[in-house]
């Protein structure tokens, strides 16, 4: 690989790459295959390393969780098939880590020693490492279109409830067309209506739904109570 090379990094809003690949739970053929389900598509830089260890029992106990909001996980690293089933064996067989042990990963993990999912998804980057995937996040929905896009470097781990609250996050907007403030989670106040729809200003001040409140002209808020985000998103 040349130095400093640079890759085409996919957008958000842009279709996910499509690709086939080898994983630890059979070959799959993505997006198709996840089409009418969420998918969160992340990578770390190798197996059988300490960070990505403690990411993988994290991720693997919270399956369960990401599923019920209609989002499935797939794991991909550079390395190969075996290399993967052992790590994810001893990860079952050896380690304890805060409070979580025995832990069995049931999502995919994509080989891919050829690096071309990687490149095909920006997450390899060269400054950091020429031989090791960045820790990348790709959110993309029901539809194949990618929502949101983090990358960690490969020292820093990362935080699976931020990842679990954007999951809720977009589908809370998809469903009742609206937008998430800082640090929104369900039961909070959201934004109405989403960006972009200036035209509307007016109105809005002078709304009647006392669920509304206006801060200044560009600014209002609704209620949306935690019960409703939660049987809309999680069908519960
Ligand atoms: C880790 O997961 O611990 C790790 C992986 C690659 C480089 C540094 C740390």
């Amino acid at each position: 690989m040349e130095e400093n090379q640079v890759y085409a990094m996919p957008r958000i809003g842009d279709k996910a790459p499509e690709f086939k690949a080898v994983t630890t739970q059979g070959e799959i053929n993505f997006p198709a295959d996840y089409k009418g389900s969420w998918v969160i598509l992340f990578s770390h830089p190798a197996d059988f390393t300490p960070v990505c260890t403690s990411e993988f029992m994290t991720f693997a106990s919270m399956e369960k969780q990401f599923n019920e909001a209609n989002c499935k996980l797939v794991g991909l690293s550079v390395d190969g098939l075996y290399s993967h089933i052992a790590w994810l064996r001893t990860i079952k067989e050896k380690i304890e880590y805060k409070g979580m042990k025995n832990v069995e990963v049931t999502f995919p993990l994509i080989e891919d020693i050829t690096m071309d999912v990687a490149k095909k998804y920006g997450m390899m980057m060269p400054g950091e490492s020429n031989t090791k995937a960045v820790r990348a996040v790709f959110v993309i929905d029901p539809n194949g279109i990618i929502r949101t896009i983090i990358y960690y470097p490969l020292s820093l781990g990362r935080n699976f409830d931020e990842l679990y609250r954007v999951v809720v996050a977009l589908q809370t907007a998809d469903e009742f067309k609206v937008a998430t403030p800082a640090d929104w989670r369900p039961g909070d106040d959201v934004i109405v209506p989403t960006a972009g729809s200036c035209g509307v200003a007016k109105e809005r001040m002078e709304t009647k739904d006392e669920t509304v409140k206006c801060h200044d002209w560009f600014f209002c808020t609704k209620k949306l109570d935690k019960d409703t985000v939660l049987k809309k998103v999680l069908k519960k």
